[in-house]
């Protein structure tokens, strides 16, 4: 398996999305369930993040951050050597060759989760998961022990998420995000 360049797990997914961006539809549930119909037959890559996904990335990320990075942030955080920015792609290179991407940081044999995200027209499909299971294998197999992350106590499909890959509730930053919003803290001993 080349680190960089993993098809996902042996899953095979057939996603015919007709729409250049989820917001062309007036129904994002009826992208959503076209997306669900036909997931069956076609692979899913992850890969490193290069400048050219960008402008999918910032699309993506533009849809349901409370912190979004710009474009520099992204740019800054590829270059960072303790950094790793991975997109997952559409191996049909459609309209929507991005569909979801996730940037961590590991040091030592501790790592941050600092943005996992997946195109609003492919949520509730099992790409997040695929994605958190590609960081935590890459991470164990570099000898990480400790993942910590932060999510907004609300956001239950995040929290839902991380809960599947064991992370505990390990605190609370009150008023983290935008000075309103509570952070929950998770933390996962490998
Ligand atoms: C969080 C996020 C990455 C999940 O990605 P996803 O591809 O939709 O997740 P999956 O399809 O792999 O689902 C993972 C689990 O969450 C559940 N889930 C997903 N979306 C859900 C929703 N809207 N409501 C309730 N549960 C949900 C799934 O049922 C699944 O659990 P299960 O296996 O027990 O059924 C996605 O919702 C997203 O990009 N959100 C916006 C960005 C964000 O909030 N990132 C986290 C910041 S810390």
């Amino acid at each position: 398996m080349s680190f960089g360049q993993r098809t996902t797990n042996g899953s095979l997914f057939s996603i015919r999305c007709l729409f250049s961006r989820s917001n062309d539809l007036p129904n994002r549930d009826l992208t959503r369930k076209l997306a669900r119909i036909s997931l069956e037959s076609e692979k899913v890559t992850i890969q490193k993040m290069e400048a050219k996904d960008l402008e999918e990335v910032l699309f993506i990320e533009s849809s349901d951050s409370l912190t979004p990075w710009s474009r520099d942030m992204f740019v800054e955080e590829m270059r960072n050597p303790l950094g790793y920015c991975y997109v997952m792609r559409r191996k049909d290179e459609s309209k929507h060759p991005v569909i979801g991407f996730m940037c961590f940081r590991n040091i030592g044999e501790e790592s941050e989760l600092l943005k996992i995200s997946v195109h609003p027209a492919y949520r509730h499909l099992g790409l997040g998961k695929e994605l958190m299971k590609f960081y935590i294998d890459f991470s164990r197999e570099r000898g990480i022990t400790t993942f910590y992350l932060e999510v907004h106590s609300s956001n239950q499909p995040a929290i839902h998420l991380y809960r599947l890959f064991s992370y505990q509730s390990s605190g609370m930053r009150k008023k983290f995000y935008q000075g309103k919003w509570d952070a929950l803290l998770m933390t996962k001993k490998a």
